[in-house]
């Protein structure tokens, strides 16, 4: 089980034996870790029937995010991103938010709104009316759509009708049709439902039907987490546990207030949803576009999370954002790593695996913000900054530590200087030795 995972330092680890502590803590059988690892990946033949024009595969770094504890469950998280101290940082936070009970997480009904627009009606609120009073029947033809959707106790929930007044091609209306999707992203079951409703709202309407597609505004399935950092686990060097504290929450405030900041601090977010995300075989496209219009939904973009303290002095924390992902269906089905990603983290519906995401989206956000607040961002990156510019520079992996210290020593992590130094040890070797 993943029980004892947090107690061990995975990065003091070698690549084999991390692998194997991996399969050993999450119960993973040869194939499963084999295609989480990559050692048996998406092979192109089976990337030639995802895409048009396939010549093959490309692949990115897949770490394991440790000490998250979510409702209760110490889960290991699959993060596929390039971007260093991600992954490090997620799992630093996580073991301070494990100190106060780890994550809670919470998902609505994984209901999906589509849309259909209606163009060529004169009387807008009349035609409105006019669908509305055929709500029952349109909502029991789009529950005959699916029939596999419907035993699983998914289907049409509601139909609404909005007026949108003003557009460049005139007013026009547009009906939302929300739609339960159960353990998939859902855009092909509602987009299917989408173009079946059309011609029966089009004849009630009497108007045209223009587009038929869903929203990635998925503002009906929000997921979200919440957690308390104890104060003592804040101080740490010459920071006191109240001046990080503070430090944070006012960083908070910044992105809050100001599009500019907030921008920036969800991307933040986005780091670590965005690896998960990649990782089950999930649309990150999808998941960035409703995190950040749901940012923008009272017409000011602002933070997707909030900070705080309560009445004992804890730092606490809350993210809250649109969370579109599926279980089943689509690159979650075909890809042996996204499959074994899920097995990883024994997630059994898309909630669990939302209610994960949004998690550790919050403890990324606040690794950005605690080092932000403190010793600023580029300490903690340069180490492993210096890492990818010693293999641009072309290190043998057993040069890479080494050069990368060299590199942070000096103060000049640039390709050209660690291109420099590669040739002054091949140049005396015997100086370049590990
Ligand atoms: C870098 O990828 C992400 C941060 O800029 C986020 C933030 O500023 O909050 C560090």
């Amino acid at each position: 089980m993943t029980k004892d995972a947090h107690k061990l330092k995975f990065y003091e680890l070698s690549l084999a034996e991390k692998r194997r502590q991996i399969a050993a803590l999450a119960e993973l059988d040869d194939t499963t870790l084999a295609a989480l690892c990559g050692t048996d990946p998406l092979s192109a033949e089976q990337a030639d029937h995802m895409v048009e024009n396939a010549i093959g595969t490309y692949a990115l770094p897949l770490g394991i995010a440790q000490n998250f504890c979510v409702n209760g469950r110490d889960v290991l998280v699959p993060m596929v991103i390039e971007e260093p101290s991600v992954i490090a940082g997620a799992s630093f936070m996580a073991r301070l938010a494990h100190a106060g009970g780890g994550f809670t997480a919470t998902s609505n009904d994984p209901v999906m709104i589509g849309q259909l627009q209606l163009l060529e009606i004169n009387d807008l609120a009349k035609a409105r009316d006019r669908i509305l009073s055929y709500k029952e029947e349109l909502l029991h033809e789009a529950a005959s759509i699916d029939p596999v959707l419907a035993r699983l106790g998914g289907g049409p929930r509601d139909l609404q009708v909005r007026i949108i007044s003003e557009s460049p091609v005139g007013p026009f209306l547009v009906v939302h049709l929300l739609y339960d999707v159960r353990d998939a992203m859902g855009a092909n079951a509602i987009n299917t439902a989408l173009e079946t409703l059309a011609p029966r709202v089009a004849a009630i309407s009497g108007g045209r039907v223009h587009l038929r597609i869903l929203s990635n505004l998925a503002d009906q399935r929000l997921a979200k987490a919440a957690c308390t950092i104890p104060l003592e686990q804040l101080a740490f060097a010459d920071y006191s546990a109240e001046t990080v504290r503070d430090g944070i929450i006012a960083a908070w405030a910044f992105a809050a207030a100001d599009p500019y900041r907030a921008a920036t601090h969800n991307k933040g977010i986005m780091n670590g949803v965005d690896a998960v995300v990649l990782a089950t075989g999930n649309d990150w496209r999808a998941i960035e576009a409703g995190a950040h219009a749901y940012a923008a939904r009272s017409g000011r973009y602002t933070s997707l999370s909030t900070w705080g303290k309560d009445s004992a002095g804890n730092l606490t924390g809350t993210l809250e954002m649109p969370m579109a992902v599926g279980i089943v269906g689509g690159a979650t089905r075909v890809h042996p790593g996204a499959q074994a990603g899920l097995k990883l983290m024994k997630v059994e519906s898309a909630a669990d695996l939302a209610k994960i995401i949004v998690s550790v989206g919050l403890a990324q956000n606040l690794a950005a913000l605690r080092a932000l607040a403190t010793e600023g961002i580029q300490r903690g990156h340069m180490g492993l900054h210096a890492r990818q510019i010693a293999i641009a520079a072309g290190a043998a992996p057993d040069q890479v530590n080494k050069l990368a210290e060299q590199l942070v020593a000096e103060g000049a992590i640039r390709v050209d200087r660690a291109a420099e130094i590669l040739k002054e040890w091949s140049q005396h070797p015997n100086g370049n030795s590990d």
